[in-house]
């Protein structure tokens, strides 16, 4: 594999490539990596995380262990309002700092391109903090981000009871000021029991519409919700998607809305159920494996380990698991077109890893097998 100036120029043997005349003349400025006995696949593009929060959820960790659920802890003052106060409170140099360990973690365990959100604010100001955290985290990453905004994560506790004036903040103050400073690219609303209403989500919609955003949601993670009347929009993604109504599944068959599957969320949620994914697959729903980054329900970096639960809970096979991770997180992001693959005029988004069989990804779970990652061009780990 050559890659000149951050692009991958040609893929094939070592005998072909050092037949390449640029090559032949260029040969000493190049940097060669060794990859005999090794497997090069494109860096992960993990397009569902929620990176900037500031600390762990123990208390919620600690409840569930004694058997509460999701749902009785976020209504008991944990979840998700539980991490508000903090990044609040932050200055966005901490924020940024928060993130960018994630996003250096995450280049470690193979990933180059990854997808963003903000969240853990839900007021105008610290969304816009949150953003802006991610950006800077960002310039300061050689891989690629793609950041969006998630104001509509819940209803914070000054707005309970009266979610209509909270979801007005947010189509008219929230997505008119990150469109306008170019903050985000995606807009991304949890729509389900206890968040935000299927009417909720297409006023918010309709705001980022508006604004030259585009959209995405956390669908049936809790409850189901039914998904065509959203095709309208051309959502990104629908994500998690414990709960699909069987009616809605050939009609994702026909889209390129991608159906994003997070299974560390079902681990760490210690369900016993995990998504659908053969319904899905089998019938042409195209789908992304991502790791849900998050101090809630899905606290990993690691797409191998979303890839090895894809595999032992999700029935896909080790091949499929590879895809999902890498060109279909691609098109889940729309970056298709430059990430996500190994070939010419691509960007150079590597992973090497220290096997010799691609299905040895998935297969040794909990360890890290990635030995090097390469970010447009540039070699950040390993060697
Ligand atoms: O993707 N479902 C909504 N958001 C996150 C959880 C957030 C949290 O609990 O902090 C998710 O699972
Ligand atoms: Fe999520």
């Amino acid at each position: 594999m050559l890659c000149v100036g951050g692009k991958i120029v040609s893929v094939g043997t070592t005998k072909d490539a050092l037949r390449d005349p640029w090559l032949k003349r260029n040969r000493k400025k190049v940097t060669e990596v060794d990859c005999a006995g090794r497997v090069v696949t494109p860096g992960f593009v993990d397009s569902h995380t929620h990176p900037v929060f500031v600390g762990p959820r123990l208390v919620d960790f600690e409840k569930r262990i004694q058997g509460a659920s999701y749902e009785e802890i976020a209504a008991a003052g944990g979840g998700i309002r539980s991490s508000l106060e903090a990044v609040r409170k932050a200055a966005k140099s901490e924020l940024s700092a928060k993130v960018l360990a994630a996003l250096q973690d995450m280049a470690a365990y193979g990933t180059t391109t990854v997808e963003a959100k903000s969240g853990y604010g839900l007021t105008v100001e610290s969304e816009l903090k949150s953003l802006e955290a991610v950006r800077e985290a960002a310039a300061r990453w050689p891989g690629t981000v793609v950041a969006t905004l998630l104001g509509a994560h819940t209803v914070p506790k000054e707005f309970q009871g009266r979610s209509r004036a909270y979801v007005e903040i947010v189509a008219k103050k929230m997505i008119p000021q990150v469109a306008r400073r170019k903050l985000a690219q995606f807009v991304d609303v949890f729509c389900d029991k206890g968040a935000f209403t299927a009417e909720e989500t297409e006023q918010i919609f309709a705001a980022a519409e508006k604004n030259g955003l585009g959209v995405r949601a956390h669908m049936g993670q809790l409850s189901e919700t039914l998904l065509w009347p959203f095709l309208r929009f051309n959502p990104a993604s629908f994500d998690h998607l414990d709960h699909v109504n069987k009616d809605d599944i050939p009609q994702l068959a026909k889209r390129d809305t991608m159906a994003t599957l997070v299974p560390g969320a079902n681990y760490f949620l210690g369900l016993k159920e995990y998504p659908h994914a053969r319904r899905l697959i089998d019938a042409g729903v195209p789908v992304a494996l991502a790791t849900d980054y998050n101090p809630g329900t899905s606290p990993t970096i690691s797409m191998p380990m979303a890839m090895s639960l894809a595999s032992t809970h999700m029935r896909m096979s080790a091949a499929e698991a590879m895809t999902a991770a890498t060109i279909n997180g691609a098109w889940a992001l729309r970056v298709a077109d430059r990430k996500g693959s190994l070939e010419p005029g691509k960007d150079a988004d590597l992973a090497i890893f220290a096997v010799n069989d691609y299905r040895e990804i998935p297969y040794w779970f909990g360890t890290n097998r990635c030995e090097m990652t390469v970010l447009n061009g540039e070699i950040a780990c390993g060697a």
